[in-house]
């Protein structure tokens, strides 16, 4: 068993099933015995929780610029009180969205990634990040209700852009989603568990 503490992020566009994904993989996870934690970004902190009614719940987007600073504010706070502290308990942490989101969602609104990643300068490196990549007509479909100004398919289709190139950059590493809920799992849970093995 693994004695350091471990932080995977999930990404992709808003009906890829990351967040079903992210919850399978700490039930698992924990099954084996190891002690795993979800969490999410927008996070459950005040400025996570500012970002829900302030940016995404309304009719018009905000500026982009005002959108990744923000993101960048929670994502520090996110880190403080939420993953640091699990990964100095030697926990591994799942986490559904994280800097990605910011480089694909408010990079795809038009702004600079250089901008965007140094502004985000603080934020550690993951030790695992996967795309969860989901055809966005398929994914738009899925969405029971639209939960955010983001949410429609010719935005998801540049967010997703912008995360082909980060696989391609080997920033993130790609897990084709257009399969069942189990085969997805099952090969996020195996590359969870080749590099848990590494770091032993
Ligand atoms: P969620 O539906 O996965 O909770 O995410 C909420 C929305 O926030 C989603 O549409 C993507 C967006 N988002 C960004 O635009 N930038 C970010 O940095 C993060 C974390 C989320």
């Amino acid at each position: 068993m693994s004695h350091r503490g471990f932080f995977i992020c999930l990404e992709g566009i808003d009906g890829c099933g990351k967040t079903t994904q992210a919850r399978m993989l700490v039930n698992s996870l924990n099954k084996m015995g190891y002690r795993a934690i979800y969490t999410a970004e927008p996070s459950r902190g005040k400025i996570g929780s500012f970002i829900k009614r302030y940016c995404l719940h309304r009719d018009k987007r905000i500026s982009s610029i005002v959108e990744a600073l923000l993101f960048a504010a929670d994502r520090v706070e996110h880190l403080d009180d939420e993953v640091i502290p699990a990964i100095m308990e030697g926990k591994v942490v799942v986490s559904d969205r994280y800097l990605f989101s910011s480089l694909a969602y408010q990079g795809a609104a038009g702004l600079d990634i250089n901008w965007i990643r140094k502004i985000n300068e603080y934020a550690i490196k993951p030790d695992l990040a996967i795309f969860i990549d989901v055809d966005p007509e398929v994914a738009i479909k899925r969405l029971k209700t639209i939960k955010s100004v983001m949410e429609n398919l010719e935005n998801e289709i540049k967010v997703r852009e912008i995360y082909l190139k980060l696989v391609e950059s080997g920033d993130l590493i790609r897990v084709d989603g257009n399969r069942s809920k189990r085969e997805v799992a099952k090969e996020i849970l195996h590359l969870t568990l080749s590099a848990l093995k590494k770091i032993k």
